[in-house]
């Protein structure tokens, strides 16, 4: 796998690669490979001198890979770097075997955890698209699970043309479909927008430890499926909060660096999630060599998402706290200790997460206020509704015969409350 720098990448923005170390990043792309289930038996990291065009590595570097190749008998090789349609072809011819690059990998990625009817589609769109400049059918999602496509075996001239036209109809029909999607959605939201319970949404950098948190927290808690979106994200759960009567998390798919261009919006649509959520926790990797710039890229793309300083509220929980040694660990329990916006934790143990719980709470209730208000007594949906999503401060008969209610509620509660038909 060749070690990319700023001045050779061939596509996308900001050289977040020059950032980093090489180890680290073969580290990365060995966790993105794994995560859709690619047996790595051999990896490499290569200097690029200069990039001989057909190949994108240097002729000496792509017969020691295809030595290795043999030797292995791999079937797949990954190029964690963006390759041209022309540059994967040779590799593939030159290194005898498949060929996979930086982009393939991420829709690979996109492709397993998208869950939202929105989120496949823009993955499929993205892949299709990936896919159309590339005359010989490459190692994809698509032939492991759509094997019906009718592109299978080496296609000739004709085929390669029937194959493009068929590629063009399905996104069109993907473009439709999309816009429908979208229309749906919109209403989806604005009901979910009356949801009473607070999201919060799980955000990070790929392998900071998402799931295992996500999985910690929701437990073995009963699928949400009353709630209206369950069906359609399962990556949605209820979590029990303190003060809160119900609250749903949310995980999402790790952020990557170096994001191509063209996945963007296949990206966003899978965090469809994260910028309706009433609050954003960062989960970090604090015993990764790279936690700074993995800290940045992830900030980049949640400010690229809008969801910068005006996003919602959110919380630093810095993972992997058992694996560092006592004297970085304690460092880091001062430096947390004195900020309100981080709770040191590890998912894998357990250790921290009654206090994340905490902070999550606190952190939702922040903007709470204490209103007053007069319910007619035949209102009784009303004062439950109350009750559910808020604190009760105090509630009596007045003379009116109305109840007089003083209820702590969030700002968004509140708005919802003001919302509520009137009986
Ligand atoms: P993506 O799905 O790629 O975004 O990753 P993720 O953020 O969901 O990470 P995941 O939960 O899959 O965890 C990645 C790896 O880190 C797994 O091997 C976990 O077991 C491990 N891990 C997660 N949390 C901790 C922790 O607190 N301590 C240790 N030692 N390992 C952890």
């Amino acid at each position: 796998m060749p070690e990319r720098t700023g001045r050779e990448r061939p596509r996308s923005g900001e050289p977040a690669a020059s950032r980093r170390s090489a180890e680290a990043r073969l580290e990365e792309a060995r966790g993105l490979a794994e995560a859709i289930g690619i047996r790595i038996v051999a990896r490499r990291s290569y200097r690029l001198r200069s990039v001989r065009p057909a190949t994108l590595l240097g002729k000496g570097q792509v017969e020691e890979i295809a030595e290795l190749v043999r030797e292995q008998d791999a079937g797949l090789l990954v190029v964690d770097a963006a390759l041209t349609p022309v540059q994967q072809k040779s590799l593939e011819e030159e290194a005898g075997a498949k060929v996979i690059d930086r982009t393939g990998l991420i829709l690979e990625i996109f492709g397993e955890r998208a869950m939202t009817s929105e989120g496949r589609l823009q993955v499929e769109l993205a892949h299709l698209d990936y896919q159309a400049g590339r005359l010989v059918r490459s190692w994809t999602h698509l032939e492991r699970q759509r094997g019906g496509f009718g592109f299978l075996g080496g296609p000739g001239e004709t085929q390669i043309e029937a194959d493009r036209r068929l590629i063009r109809e399905r996104m069109a029909r993907i473009r439709r479909e999309l816009e429908q999607v979208k229309r749906t959605r919109t209403l989806h939201r604005g009901r979910r927008q009356r949801a009473p319970w607070p999201v919060v949404a799980l955000v990070g950098y790929t392998n900071a430890g998402k799931s295992t948190l996500f999985n910690r927290l929701t437990g073995e808690a009963v699928f949400a499926e009353d709630l209206l979106f369950a069906t359609l994200d399962p990556t949605m759960r209820e979590i029990k909060i303190p003060g809160f009567d119900k609250a749903i998390l949310s995980d999402t798919v790790g952020f990557v660096s170096d994001l191509p261009t063209e996945l963007v919006a296949a990206f966003r649509a899978t965090l469809e999630e994260v910028a309706s959520a009433d609050l954003l926790v960062h989960v970090r990797d604090m015993a990764h060599p790279d936690r700074e710039a993995q800290r940045g890229d992830v900030e980049d793309i949640l400010v690229s998402l809008g969801l910068g300083e005006e996003g919602p509220p959110r919380l630093e929980a810095w993972n992997k706290l058992d694996l560092l040694g006592p004297d970085e660990r304690q460092a880091l329990l001062n430096e947390a200790g004195r900020r309100e916006d981080v709770v040191p934790i590890s998912a894998l143990t357990g250790w921290g997460l009654q206090d994340l719980q905490t902070r999550i709470g606190e952190t939702l209730r922040k903007d709470d206020q204490v209103v007053e208000i007069r319910i007619r007594a035949m209102d009784g949906g009303k004062i439950a509704w109350l009750h559910a999503r808020g604190e009760v401060l105090d509630q009596q008969v007045g003379d009116d015969g109305a109840i007089h209610m003083s209820v702590r509620l969030s700002s968004d509660n509140w708005a919802r409350f003001q919302a509520l038909e009137p009986a």
